[in-house]
């Protein structure tokens, strides 16, 4: 099959196509991404053999649902190069995500890879009210992490100006806000509260930076937390999706103007939501797991990768030929399960941050009793609380939490800066099983 073309033109172009240029334009694209994985990557034959299908087989979008899917194992079973569909010698960059168990997940880049990711990134800042000309601190950690160098080309690709500042050093982070003024910030948002709450032991005062945007991401938050980000730094909070498998951050981006969840780049990723049970898709507008085909990706094409990420597939708004997806609020595998009730961090945040005496700084720790799982929320107080206002809220949360979710938890109020803060993705959940 011979390339499809992608170019900073057509990737401008695209945001306005109508829906059904849209379709069109993914069906010839999903046509030779099917191709290109089929031919140069020996898991890919060997799926689509077992599954009795050819790439010729795929002659509408519908025909997506036939063929295998991939998953997180899948590509560490072919560590560290063996899903590359192109030769080494076309590769021109490599990232790696750690995971929390085992062979870390290595993908790669060809150069029209990376240019078209520099073109999501620049469309989703873009979309987040960002204008060239303007300075954008990156706080996305650089390194093998996609966050900070994915973001880092598109914030030179919409042309403004990227503060390369990477993650940690929280104090210097601080400093070079005060001194550069930059006009966006990009980082996870909970290492955007450490942030705050850093300027505040400077003596700043986080409203009054000249910080207009944040671009956050990499982790669940709810809209709770948006609200929160936003009254303490004066900001507009705009959400931030992607995955190192399918290319990094910039897979989906949700829109300043709308603030209702990320619109998926469907020019170069296909989505699906699935039943994580039985596999089966589900329409849209009905939750189960998000499952991407990459459309126009040269090194590593991903045919129907399982995210593993929870949401809803919803009509666009912003953009309203590409659909978008509901504020992912948890993976199915940071699922906890409590004496037979399901539940996710982001609904304890959700409850947390409902109450005015708590702070959202929580942890939380997983222990048995005898038989029975046991779940403590640790989490800390509001500096200005006394301590015995504060053991009342627990009561609050500890109540909210029972008749809202359905489960009893143990409540510890915690010291003021006592918790472990965040300076990336924030680990909520300790297992002392
Ligand atoms: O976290 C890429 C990224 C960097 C996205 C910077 C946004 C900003 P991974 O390390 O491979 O890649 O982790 C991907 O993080 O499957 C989700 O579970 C979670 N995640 C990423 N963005 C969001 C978000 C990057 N906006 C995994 N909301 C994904 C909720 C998110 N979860």
């Amino acid at each position: 099959m011979t390339d499809i073309t992608t170019d900073q033109a057509t990737n401008a172009d695209a945001v306005h196509l109508d829906p059904e240029r849209l379709r069109a334009l993914q069906l010839e694209r999903l046509r030779w991404s099917v191709h290109h994985a089929y031919e140069n990557v020996p898991f890919y034959r060997r799926a689509f053999e077992r599954a009795g299908m050819h790439p010729d087989d795929v002659r509408s979008l519908t025909d997506l649902a036939r063929l295998p899917f991939t998953t997180k194992n899948d590509l560490r079973e072919y560590y560290p190069f063996g899903m590359f569909a192109v030769p080494m010698a076309d590769v021109r960059r490599i990232h790696a995500s750690s995971g929390t168990t085992g062979r870390p997940t290595v993908v790669g880049y060809t150069q029209t890879d990376l240019d078209n990711w520099a073109d999501l990134i620049a469309r989703s800042l873009t979309a987040a009210g960002v204008q060239p000309g303007w300075k954008v601190h990156n706080a996305y950690g650089y390194g093998l992490f996609t966050g900070g160098l994915g973001a880092h080309a598109g914030i030179e690709r919409l042309g403004a100006t990227v503060i390369p500042m990477s993650g940690g050093q929280t104090a210097r982070q601080v400093q070079l806000i005060r001194d550069f003024e930059p006009d966006a910030i990009m980082c996870t948002p909970t290492y955007l509260l450490t942030i705050a709450d850093a300027m505040e032991e400077a003596g700043m005062d986080p409203r009054a930076t000249s910080l207009k945007v944040g671009i956050l991401g990499a982790e669940p938050w709810t809209n709770e937390m948006r609200h929160q980000i936003e009254q303490r730094l004066n900001i507009d909070a705009v959400d931030i999706y992607g995955l190192s498998e399918v290319m990094g951050p910039g897979v989906a981006m949700e829109a300043a103007a709308t603030k209702d969840g990320p619109h998926i780049w469907e020019d170069h990723f296909l989505p699906e939501i699935i039943d994580p049970e039985s596999g089966e898709p589900v329409p849209d507008g009905e939750p189960g797991e998000l499952v991407f085909t990459s459309l126009t990706k040269q090194a590593f094409p991903v045919i129907r990768y399982r995210t593993r990420d929870l949401t809803r597939l919803l009509p666009g708004s912003a953009y309203p030929a590409m659909r978008r997806i509901e504020k992912i609020t948890g993976r199915d595998d940071d699922m906890i399960i409590l004496r037979g009730v399901n539940l996710f961090p982001t609904q304890i945040e959700e409850i947390a941050l409902g109450i005015e005496t708590l702070t959202p700084h929580f942890i939380l720790e997983l222990t048995r009793q005898g038989h029975l799982d046991a779940l403590t929320v640790r989490i800390e107080r509001h500096p200005e609380i006394a301590a015995a206002a504060a053991a009342a809220a627990a009561e609050v949360l500890k109540l909210r939490i029972k008749t809202s979710i359905g489960t009893s938890v143990d409540v510890r109020v915690e010291e003021p800066g006592s918790l472990p803060r965040s300076e990336g993705k924030y680990k909520r959940l300790y297992d002392l099983r």
